[in-house]
């Protein structure tokens, strides 16, 4: 098959959903991709923040393997081993007490609005909670409602009821809505969908403290800042916090399927038997991806090694002509175009030059396999720098 028959196929047998770039990558080694037409080139985005090791990295496809030969699944009505082990690990890399696995980002935050509901019940505060405009939480129907973006709401009402937003980075909009009526506060640490927008140290802290005082669970969302993304294991680690519950999903399995949800010691009993559950959350072969990512990322040196490439990445990037600004944190980075070029007409001629990009709102996202090296870097920077010249 060459591109144009793919082409034809998806959009033959395909939900025509996705935007796509006229690429089909087939193959891929580290940063490097080739497509069906033997093309390569330069990943800046990971799958969207997921190979977080890179394309097809060779201990991680071992021990995937090593697992899928030994037992691809046995349900959660029995022990899971790697689950277990993983659970462990996870918890103490998170300074979380436990988890619940899942499949996805959505279901992972559902999980943490079940929680903070029921939490909610069990300690007089009613069930709404705060989300921050411009935020993004999945695509379920509850998630898209606590996502704050109108133009997520529009197509499928009635969404799920009790969310209300906040303005990001305005402690005082969320004090204005702490009442007894809500029981959480659910944010991301940078707002990656949103535009790739940083939170103040200041107001992460403020409404750590504000949590406290009005007695309301602070849920972090760190699907996509989470696993090593922002230089720290999860993005709240340098903001000097820890919160009560986090979910994480995108990089955590290094490109298989899976959503978590942590909670703190307090929470852990919040859940009992019978209140959720997942046919494919915590299977043996994800997990195993899962141990073989953590072991990795979780590492100080490892950590250390992603804000180097972060910070050579975005000082590179300040300096370049037709560059406007750069934001973000670790490798989570967003650059503004100067001038009128549009982000996506530019993703697409970067895409014809030999490098993948993400658009953000009406930013470029950067969200680089962790394991990147220089030499790749400064290559993809080259290839950008020509694009936007
Ligand atoms: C912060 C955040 N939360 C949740 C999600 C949803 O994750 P998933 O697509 O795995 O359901 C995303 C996906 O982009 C995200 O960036």
């Amino acid at each position: 098959m060459n591109f144009e028959e793919v082409r034809e196929m998806e959009m033959g047998s395909v939900m025509q959903t996705y935007g796509r770039v006229p690429v089909a990558l087939v193959k891929g080694h580290g940063a490097v991709a080739e497509d069906i037409d033997g093309k390569t080139y330069i990943d800046f985005t990971s799958g969207i923040g997921v190979n977080a090791l890179g394309f097809s990295d060779s201990e991680w496809a071992r021990a995937v393997a090593e697992q899928a030969g030994q037992i691809q699944h046995m349900s959660n009505y029995y022990y899971c081993v790697p689950q277990i082990e993983l659970a462990k690990e996870l918890t103490a890399l998170a300074g979380m007490d436990k988890v619940f696995f899942c499949n996805s980002g959505a279901e992972a935050n559902e999980c943490a609005i079940k929680i903070a509901r029921r939490w909610g019940v069990l300690n007089g505060k009613g069930s709404r909670v705060i989300t921050l405009g411009n935020s993004f939480h999945g695509r379920t129907l509850t998630t898209l409602a606590a996502t704050g973006q109108d133009v997520f709401h529009v197509h499928f009402t009635p969404l799920t009821e009790g969310f209300v937003y906040a303005e990001a980075n305005d402690i005082e909009s969320v004090r204005a809505l702490a009442d007894d009526s809500v029981c959480a506060v659910l944010m991301e640490m940078v707002q990656g969908e949103g535009g790739v927008i940083p939170m103040d140290e200041a107001f992460v802290q403020e409404v750590r403290a504000l949590c406290d005082e009005k007695k309301m669970l602070l849920m972090i969302d760190e699907v996509q800042t989470g696993v090593g993304r922002t230089g720290t294991f999860y993005a709240y680690q340098g903001y000097g916090i820890q919160p009560d519950v986090v979910t994480t999903a995108k990089g955590i399995a290094g490109g298989l399927p899976m959503g978590a949800c942590l909670c703190s010691a307090a929470l852990s009993g919040i859940l009992t038997a019978g209140m959720n559950g997942s046919t494919f959350g915590g299977n043996p072969v994800a997990c195993a991806g899962a141990l073989s990512v953590i072991r990795r990322v979780g590492k100080a040196e490892f950590l250390q090694d992603v804000q180097e490439k972060g910070a050579y990445m975005m000082k590179k990037l300040a300096q370049m002509p037709g560059v406007s600004f750069v934001r973000g944190r670790g490798m989570m980075i967003g650059v503004k175009l100067s001038g009128d070029q549009d982000a996506h007409d530019v993703l697409v001629r970067c895409a014809e030059a030999g490098l993948l990009v993400l658009t953000a709102k009406e930013l470029i996202r950067f969200l680089p396999p962790l394991t990147i090296t220089y030499d790749e870097i400064d290559r993809g920077l080259e290839i950008f720098a020509s694009v936007i010249a």
